[in-house]
């Protein structure tokens, strides 16, 4: 009864409108998993003619349910192709068949059913299995920057970040930024008066005596604070 309805459905895929028309594998194909078999068809002269069909896809699937994709993107005029069964499937079986899928013109034309042996009978084998097929479930694949949330630099760009600080020491005294054009003073500052003026004529030239006033603020007059408190 099953080969009969099979029998029925392959007759009305072969009726059907459909320029493709299975050569190999056939009903009495045994094919051997985990070895490269040779898929073929021909133009059935039906319409639309192969040359009218866009690339075509092959799908394997055991009774009603998808297995897998064999091939894709095939040209439907090669007549051939090679496909390569995975032994990780666990089943030998006569209930395979395969399906040449074309998107446009949207056809799908069946082989008959045939047989797959030299399954492996290891459990674990890295590949597919069996299970149902289900087209509801979508498979989404999620590309998370998570470096960017774990950047070591991440920190290290807010320290690096010109925040200027400005200190106000007195009332009196005027707004100091001190942030600003600290680097480049280094050298300067090691440097005698003459060999200052040698270099940069007039360049910033109440930079260092404002430095001095800082240091005198900031740093000199609270030490003298603290030892005249010590004291
Ligand atoms: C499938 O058939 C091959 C060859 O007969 C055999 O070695 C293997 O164990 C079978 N696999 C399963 C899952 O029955
Ligand atoms: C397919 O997946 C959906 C969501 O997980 C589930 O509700 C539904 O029952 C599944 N259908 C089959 C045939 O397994």
């Amino acid at each position: 009864m099953v080969r009969l309805l099979a029998l029925v459905a392959l007759i009305s895929a072969s009726c059907a409108r459909a320029g493709i028309y299975g050569t190999s594998p056939v009903a009495d194909t045994v094919l051997s998993a985990g070895r490269i078999a040779t898929v073929t068809w021909r133009d059935d002269q039906s319409e639309p003619s192969l040359y009218e069909m866009g690339p075509i896809k092959l799908d394997l699937y055991v009774g009603e349910s998808f297995v897998t994709t064999l091939a894709e993107d095939i040209d439907p005029t090669s007549g051939s192709t090679d496909v390569w069964i995975t032994p990780s499937l666990r089943h030998n079986g006569s209930d395979y068949h395969m399906r040449f899928v074309c998107e446009d013109p949207p056809l799908t034309v069946y082989t008959a059913d045939f047989g797959i042996t030299d399954m492996a009978n290891m459990a674990p084998l890295d590949g597919l299995t069996l299970d149902p097929h289900n087209d509801s479930v979508p498979t989404v694949t999620y590309i998370t920057p998570m470096l960017t949330l774990v950047l070591p630099d991440a920190t290290v760009v807010s320290t690096l970040k010109p925040t200027p600080v400005t200190m106000r020491p007195t009332p009196t005294a005027p707004p100091f930024t001190v942030e600003e054009d600290d680097e480049p003073r280094v050298p300067a500052q090691t440097q005698t008066g003459a060999a200052v003026a040698m270099l940069g004529i007039g360049k910033r030239p109440t930079f260092d005596m404002e430095r001095i006033r800082f240091r005198l603020v900031f740093i000199l007059w609270p030490a003298l604070v603290g030892i005249s408190m010590a004291l």
